[in-house]
């Protein structure tokens, strides 16, 4: 569609800036996670930034060209930097409670952003994310009760007003239309062509995967019971934690880093503290604060002074070059951007220092359980032709390869127990969110009754086949590399 020329480079350039647009972040257990008068302030700096910016020459053009009105101004700077500040907060302290500061930092991005792309073509986007929502959630059912429609519950519940105007004005437009069926709205042949353009400039911007991304981002915040699943579902995971230490070749008395250690696995339960000693230094980072904060009882209970906790993500690491002998990690590399982590990786280990990694390849997703099971999932056929967002054998060579020396490469199979469905889906579809592409274009609602779908299925699965049947081997990749500096 030829108004959405440009769009997609829009989007892409908002990523980079890290602005996102996904209001549903700002909620948390049903309620706003921004505190009252955080709300109240950027309330005020959206209106500012409307009445500023806004004027009544403005268009919007999808189809057609409209009136672009003051109010959906306001909307987008208010949900726009919303859901930013949540998103800053996580980045920049792991937390999703919004501080004071993160507030204007957002605030100012937001403001940036849209002063260099047009305030009009930033609302424009805006505009076109909500579009992309409502015809969506119509695609996905088929048809909807226009109250369930007006009221945004399967697809916008954050929405503050009913969606009355939206639902108008996409009938004028014509792509919205009465169902036969009394009482209920369908897409026209013209909604499902707009439809198919917008999910098509929203999948190749990025933007609908990274908005999928918040979701394990927000999951893991505020996962409490991590050692719970992964005790419960991974059998040999103690072990496997233990070849990790070794592959690392870790003399007492070195400085050592951990990456996304979680709870502690690696560091208290399977003994890495033991091993690097008093005399030397054992720094275990997460980006997760909630994780964190069991860590630092792991950390009382053992005495271990000399293991230092810090929040960090991969991409991002808050040390100069050069400063550690050992960079480790027990499945967590499937979760950061590669390029990013394997780069600042690279740059914190001392020339010479070695990295080592076990991470989770693709799900074999060949058993009879799994595959049906997961059926919903596979049945949506990925377009990347994956099912799950995890690295195949080449995917994490590659990268490190450019600044790295591979020293050491094996193959290991986690024994995943899947007797526990609610733990099952739990882990890998909601927390985890591994599979990734076929649950993005599923609207908010649906998401959830997926998850609710899955994990009944999974009773039956539990029901129908014997115990021993109900383990699958999950391979996995130990890498050794030394960095080349
Ligand atoms: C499956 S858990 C593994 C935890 C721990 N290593 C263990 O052995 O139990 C994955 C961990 O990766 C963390 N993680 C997610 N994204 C990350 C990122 N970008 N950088 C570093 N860690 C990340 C999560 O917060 C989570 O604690």
């Amino acid at each position: 569609m030829e108004t959405l020329y440009g769009f997609a480079e829009l989007a892409s350039h908002m990523i980079r800036q890290r602005i996102v647009v996904a209001p549903w972040l700002t909620w948390g257990q049903g309620q706003n996670r921004i505190p009252r008068r955080l709300q109240e302030e950027i309330e005020r700096v959206a209106l500012g930034l409307a009445n500023g910016h806004w004027n009544p020459t403005w268009e919007f053009c999808l189809v057609e060209r409209y009136p672009l009105e003051k109010d959906r101004a306001w909307e987008a700077y208010y949900e726009t930097i919303s859901s930013t500040a949540v998103y800053l907060s996580h980045l920049e302290l792991g937390q999703l409670e919004v501080t004071e500061e993160m507030v204007r930092v957002a605030e100012r991005l937001v403001e940036d952003f849209a002063e260099t792309v047009s305030p009009q073509r930033f609302v424009s986007f805006y505009m076109l994310t909500i579009v992309y929502d409502n015809l969506q959630v119509l695609d996905h059912y088929g048809s909807m009760a226009v109250d369930d429609f007006l009221q945004g519950q399967f697809h916008r519940p954050w929405a503050t007003a009913t969606l009355q105007r939206e639902l108008r004005a996409t009938m004028a437009a014509g792509g919205i239309e009465l169902s036969p069926a009394e009482g209920r709205v369908q897409l026209t042949a013209l909604g499902k062509e707009v439809l198919h353009s917008l999910k098509e400039m929203l999948t190749s911007s990025g933007f609908l995967r990274h908005r999928a991304r918040l979701i394990r981002m927000n999951n893991f915040n505020i996962l409490e019971d991590m050692d719970l699943i992964t005790e419960t579902l991974g059998k040999n995971i103690p072990q496997l934690r233990k070849r990790v230490i070794e592959l690392g070749q870790i003399q007492p008395g070195m400085t050592v880093l951990e990456l996304g250690c979680g709870t502690g696995g690696l560091t208290f339960d399977a003994g890495l503290f033991e091993v690097v000693g008093p005399n030397g230094r054992l720094v275990a980072t997460d980006p997760s604060t909630g994780v964190l904060a069991a860590l630092r009882r792991k950390r009382e209970a053992y005495q271990a002074s000399w293991v230092e906790v810090q929040r960090a993500r991969a991409e991002r690491l808050p040390w100069p070059a050069d400063s550690f002998d050992r960079v480790l990690g027990y499945a967590f590399l499937q979760f950061t951007d590669l390029e990013q982590a394997c780069s600042e990786i690279a740059r914190v280990l001392k020339p010479g220092g070695i990295f080592a990694s076990l991470h989770p390849l693709h799900f074999p997703a060949q058993s009879d359980f799994f595959l049906e099971w997961f059926e919903p999932l596979i049945k949506a056929k990925p377009l990347s032709g994956n099912l799950d967002t995890l690295p195949g054998p080449d995917t994490v060579p590659a990268v490190l390869g450019a600044r790295f020396e591979i020293l050491d490469l094996q193959y290991v199979d986690t024994e995943l127990l899947y007797s526990f469905p609610s733990l099952v889906v739990k882990a890998f579809v909601d927390v985890a969110n591994v599979f990734e592409e076929p649950m993005m274009y599923l609207p908010w609602r649906a998401r959830e009754a997926m998850i609710d779908q899955l994990i009944k299925k999974g009773e039956e699965i539990v029901r129908k086949y014997p115990a021993h049947k109900l383990v699958e081997q999950h391979p996995c990749q130990l890498i050794r590399a030394r960095v080349r500096k």
